[in-house]
């Protein structure tokens, strides 16, 4: 029948082109699980500054008033197909800065997707943002991607130190 195979056909291609293009997109309430679950991944926590670990429940609140309801944080996932991948949150301090936090869900790490996901949540903040992370010092990696999206180093205390990118 006519057209019959139109529609099987494009979707496929969709699917084709999003699992090898993965996309950012900003985070919506759907997203706070997984984001929980690359968050406490051992291979991710191992790298963060906090140890606490919250339960899902109350990460769900959290998420929601921090970046669903407040309009000066931001959360973008980096999507394959369906599944969330990787997350890059931006959190307005007092000082008006941006502090940065982001991972690539282990299974997907070494593959070029952080870089990708940092280089598109960068581009979809507003202008004159001014955004610092605060990065291990063994964690050579991240280091190595901020650096390359334009973070200087500005300082340090104990193992971790302060990278900033102010806007051009
Ligand atoms: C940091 C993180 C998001 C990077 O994501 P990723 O998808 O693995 O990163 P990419 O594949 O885009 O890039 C890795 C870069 O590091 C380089 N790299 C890989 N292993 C490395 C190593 N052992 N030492 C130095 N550089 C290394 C790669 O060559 C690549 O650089 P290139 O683009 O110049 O080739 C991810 O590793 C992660 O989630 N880590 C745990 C959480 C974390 O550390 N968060 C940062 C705190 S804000």
């Amino acid at each position: 029948m006519k057209g019959e195979h139109h529609c099987p056909g494009s979707l496929l291609a969709k699917m084709y082109m999003q699992e090898v293009f993965p996309s950012i997109k900003s985070a919506i309430m759907q997203d706070a699980e997984a984001v929980w679950v690359i968050r406490y991944h051992p291979q991710v926590s191992k790298e963060s500054l906090n140890i606490t670990k919250v339960s899902l429940d109350e990460h769900i609140k959290w998420f929601k008033k921090k970046y669903i309801n407040s309009p000066q944080n931001y959360c973008f996932v980096l999507k394959k197909i369906d599944r969330v991948i990787g997350y890059a949150r931006f959190d307005i301090q007092e000082n008006k800065e941006l502090l940065l936090s982001m991972a690539i869900h282990p299974e997907y790490q070494r593959k070029g997707y952080g870089s990708f996901m940092i280089q598109q949540s960068l581009s979809k903040l507003p202008q004159r943002s001014v955004i610092t992370a605060e990065v291990k010092k063994d964690n050579l990696v991240s280091k190595k991607i901020l650096t390359k999206y334009g973070f200087i180093y500005f300082g340090e205390s104990g193992d971790v130190i302060n990278l900033k990118k102010n806007y051009d």
